[in-house]
């Protein structure tokens, strides 16, 4: 089982406030992805399987639908342009093109030192203030050239 034991204990936990097992799959799959290099591996996907009593595509299934899930190897910072329409009229393309610049990771992909990985997502909620990105699931927004390669700069 490629689950540690911490988080098997964590989950034996969770699962007692809901009425049945499966409902916790969710927060499991985001304790996952938090705790286990950021992505969910199919070994983790089949132990899930296993601890929930589903069979690995319903595992797959929830895991592949949500975009919040990572199902390949991502870098060790994780930069998620929003890309929708309040973001694209204020400019989401030229942070795209900053942001792969400045991190060497081309689009959807990972730069080669392992460093940073670069995607779009769907609107993130923060419309009033786009252009906006989430890097390692904190907030960036009303982005401006100079503000990304300040934010950039202080990740080490
Ligand atoms: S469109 Fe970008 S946060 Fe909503």
């Amino acid at each position: 089982m490629a689950l540690p034991q911490d988080l098997v204990r964590e989950f034996d936990e969770l699962v007692k406030n809901y009425p049945e097992k499966r409902a916790a799959l969710i927060l499991a799959l985001h304790r996952c992805q938090e705790t286990m290099g950021g992505w969910i591996s199919p070994d983790i996907m089949e132990d899930l399987a296993a601890y929930f009593a589903l069979e690995p595509v319903e595992v797959y299934g929830v895991a592949s639908f949500y975009p919040m899930f990572r199902l390949r190897p991502v870098g060790k910072h994780v930069v998620s342009i929003c890309h929708n329409i309040s973001c694209d009229l204020r400019g989401a393309q030229d942070v795209i093109a900053q942001v792969c610049k400045l991190t060497g990771a081309p689009l959807h992909g990972t730069s080669q030192d392992g460093k940073w990985t670069v995607a779009t997502v769907e609107c993130a909620g923060a419309c009033a203030n786009a252009p906006m990105f989430d890097l390692d699931g904190v907030y960036h927004e009303d982005l401006d050239a100079e503000k990304i390669a300040k934010i950039l700069g202080a990740v080490k």
